[in-house]
């Protein structure tokens, strides 16, 4: 059996640097050595309010900005999530052997809901099981993502351990997969909070859709550290995270790079940091609108009906060992 990788992302906001850096970016690389799906994650965008409108809109183009990054269809499964009604049925088991206690302890929730833990819904707070659900249910031993995740895939582990051993054999528990470099680009407006769909400052993040002007406006307006030397030093996060975008988009190593910025100023850094962006950014923008609808609709409908194959054995075998599934019918 080759082994399987399955990551999501949500159609929420606009897809930016960070996302592709830190997850995007891996899938790509890593769908020629594993069996890969890629889903675009629609149930979980409804934990916060959505315009169903614009979240249809936003489901396709998250589709198309899957296969213009480079998630090749003839190799990889691309689907949407609501496709597969397996991946509800499937948390709606998984929630009954989670812990209130776990949901509460998981640091996203804490950020996004806690604030105002009245007007969040149950769903904000069930989050990370039906994320559980996305991965347990095709027998994924891979998830590639960026370390914001990380505990989200520690509670996945720990619902499958639990659930082998409270039912029997069922699910296979998978690792994360968080790269050394990228793994959690931080935002340009402040060094110390990671670069984030929800930001409300526009300046913070470089999205994916963004025109070249946006781009270089950006990275203009980052905020920098004190002194002038451009070299890669945890102790000034401002200036090495602009390093660590400019390293991962032009695969140098960061001895060549700092060579060659040795006598140069941060001006000119940003410069040439959204030059490289935008070398990248511009025939991906030019693929993300080259993908014609009819193209788009054949390779999710048959994204998810290969999903819909892989997810039924394991769903059946959850069912049936919690006596669900025609497993209480005499004779069976
Ligand atoms: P989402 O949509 O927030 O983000 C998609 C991916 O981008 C990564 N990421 C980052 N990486 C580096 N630096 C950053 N600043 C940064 N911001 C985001 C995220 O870690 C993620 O890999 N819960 C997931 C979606 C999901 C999922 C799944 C993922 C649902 N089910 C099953 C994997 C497997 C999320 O909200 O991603």
């Amino acid at each position: 059996m080759p082994k399987r990788i399955f990551s999501g992302a949500q159609p929420t906001n606009q897809l930016h640097l960070g996302n592709y850096l830190g997850a995007l970016r891996n899938w790509v690389e890593l769908q020629h050595e594993y069996e890969s799906l890629f889903c675009v994650v629609n149930l979980h965008a409804h934990t916060i309010q959505q315009d169903p409108k614009v979240l249809a809109e936003k489901t396709r183009e998250l589709a198309r900005i899957y296969l213009a990054v480079g998630i090749d269809p003839q190799v990889s499964t691309i689907f949407v999530q609501s496709d597969v009604p397996a991946h509800a049925e499937l948390a709606w088991l998984l929630n009954c052997v989670t812990r209130m206690s776990e949901l509460d302890r998981m640091t996203q929730f804490k950020e996004k809901g806690r604030k105002q833990r009245e007007n969040t819904s149950v769903g904000l707070f069930d989050y990370p099981v039906l994320m559980a659900a996305d991965i347990l249910l095709y027998q994924t031993d891979l998830v590639p993502v960026g370390e914001d995740q990380k505990q989200h895939l520690e509670l996945t582990r720990d619902l499958a351990i639990r659930f082998n051993r409270d039912f029997g054999e069922t699910f296979r528990v998978p690792d994360p997969f968080i790269p050394k470099v990228g793994a959690r680009i931080m935002s340009l407006h402040d060094p110390t909070k990671k670069m984030s769909k929800s930001d409300e400052n526009p300046n913070s993040s470089i999205l994916l859709l963004d025109d070249a002007d946006a781009v270089r406006r950006k990275f203009k307006r980052a905020v920098t550290d004190s002194g002038t030397e451009i070299r890669f030093d945890p102790a000034r996060p401002a200036i090495t995270n602009l390093l660590t975008i400019y390293q991962l988009l032009t695969k140098q190593t960061p001895e060549e790079i700092e060579a060659h910025f040795a006598d140069k100023g941060y001006g000119h850094l940003k410069a040439e940091l959204a030059d490289v962006t935008i070398d990248f950014l511009t025939p991906f923008q030019a693929r993300v609108h080259g993908i014609s609808d009819e193209e788009l609709d054949a390779i999710l409908n048959s994204g998810s009906e290969r999903a819909r194959a892989l997810a039924r054995p394991t769903l059946d075998a959850a069912q049936a060992h919690m006596g669900l599934h025609g497993s209480h019918i005499a004779g069976r």
